[in-house]
């Protein structure tokens, strides 16, 4: 069976890798992927925001499955376009990925379900936004209500900044329609987990739990990021503290989301704090995390093809349970001069190859010359593996040194303080 991967990143590059492991022997291709994933995959150069040629392109390759990676494919109806042709597609339909391309109606089924989140209010225009700032508590929270490329969550020290977001959503229309309406949001505080979970309608399937590292610089500082780097499993939190979570958190939203005539499959990823007072949503992704997925898939000791495909039957996911290995990963980010506000690219990668142990996957790399070049902000990632999270850190970063391009930047803290973590 053909399985088609959608999307250009880290993330499409692991679940390539990790569908390649599948028993089945399933020929992978991707779109548009990047220099690295074509040593994986056939690829081919529609993009991920042409849905009619992925329609076609899935229909010409006879694809048994397409698995579709980025937000903005889901929130535009690139699965349902798939189905009205008969294909079948792993991901949510336009109106299920809403949970990720709406905050406002994130929050409204989470406030139905009973799911604990921050506490927040909606503004529809700059005045009645600017209003409140006075009296807002501080640091505030405010958030783009559409999708932002990870960018539209502003934390404001006080009112000054905060006016300033608000200008930006409002009036500067820097998000375009995802600024037009703005969440004001409860700042938490605590320590971040990422869970994924697999859901086929029905049933919720926890993955393995990891933890991401959101700003460009140690000690977490600087500006946000997508992310550069992450590791799995995070202390405190193994099997059944992840199921204890989706009983919580994902299987209320799943039922809600139902009760309305919403049916989620695919992966529901809830971006959590973990609190004083328990738990809270931060927010729900409709998709596999980057770089979470490059520090969870390599765990993985079942089958991910059986399992996404057990996600487009109600119960399916009831046959497919999923097996992880006792270790642990950490991914290192490797990104490019000038990120996150820009990038470099053309730069040759030097290497690359060199036998090292740890598993390299491709972001924003192309081919030129027969080189392989930065074409990207984050340029790779680089994911040990090991008995613990000290030895797993320690591969990742060994790897890491004997990789060089101009402009280079990764940070040296990814996992470093795992151990000393207090869980909450
Ligand atoms: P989001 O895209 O909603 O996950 O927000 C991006 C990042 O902003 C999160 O990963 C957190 O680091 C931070 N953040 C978002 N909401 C809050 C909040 N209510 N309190 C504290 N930090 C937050
Ligand atoms: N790791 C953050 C994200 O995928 O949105």
């Amino acid at each position: 069976m053909k399985v088609l991967v959608v999307g250009s990143g880290g993330r499409e590059h692991a679940i390539v890798r990790a569908l390649r492991r599948s028993p089945r022997r399933p020929e992978v291709l991707c779109t548009p992927g990047n220099a690295g994933i074509a040593e994986d995959a056939q690829c081919f150069d529609v993009v991920a925001e042409d849905l009619d040629a992925l329609v076609a392109l899935a229909a010409d390759q006879d694809a048994g499955l397409t698995v579709v990676g980025p937000e903005a494919p889901l929130a535009a109806g690139l699965v349902d376009a798939l189905e009205a042709e008969g294909r079948r597609a792993f991901g949510p339909r336009a109106e299920a990925a809403r949970l990720e391309g709406s905050k406002a109606f994130a929050k409204e089924i989470m406030s139905a379900a009973g799911v604990p989140t921050a506490a927040h209010v909606v503004f529809e225009s700059y005045e009645q936004a600017e209003a409140q700032m006075d009296c807002a508590s501080y640091p505030a929270v405010l958030k783009a209500d559409g999708l932002a490329a990870g960018k539209g969550v502003i934390i404001a020290p006080d009112p000054r900044t905060a006016k300033q977001a608000l200008r930006a959503f409002f009036l500067d229309s820097r998000f375009g329609e995802a600024g037009e309406r703005v969440i004001l949001e409860e700042h938490l505080e605590g320590e971040e987990l990422s869970l994924l979970a697999l859901c086929d309608g029905e049933i919720v399937v926890p993955m393995a739990s990891a933890q991401d590292y959101k700003r460009i610089h140690d000690g977490d500082e600087g500006p946000n990021t997508g992310g550069m780097g992450s590791y799995s499993p995070v202390p405190g939190i193994g099997p059944d503290e992840a199921a204890e979570l989706v009983v919580q958190v994902h299987e209320p939203v799943v039922e809600e989301l139902a009760r309305r005539g919403i049916e989620y499959r695919g992966v529901l990823y809830a971006g959590l704090m973990r609190t004083a007072a328990g738990p809270k949503v931060l927010e729900f992704n409709c998709r596999f995390g980057d770089p979470e997925t490059q520090a969870v898939l390599p765990r993985l000791r079942s089958d991910l093809l059986g399992a996404l495909e057990a996600t487009l039957r109600p119960g399916g996911l009831r046959d497919a349970p999923l097996a992880w290995s006792e270790g642990s990963a950490v991914t290192v980010v490797m990104a490019s001069r000038g990120y996150p506000e820009s990038h470099s690219a053309g730069d040759a990668i030097a290497g690359l190859g060199e036998g090292s142990d740890a598993e390299v996957t491709h972001a924003g790399t192309a081919r030129r010359d027969g080189a392989i070049v930065t074409a990207g902000g984050r340029v790779l990632n680089v994911t040990g593996l090991g008995p613990t999270v000290g030895q797993a850190r320690e591969r990742a970063y060994r790897a890491v040194e004997q990789i060089s391009f101009d402009g280079a930047q990764y940070r040296r803290d990814i996992a470093a303080r795992v151990g000393v973590r207090v869980p909450g």
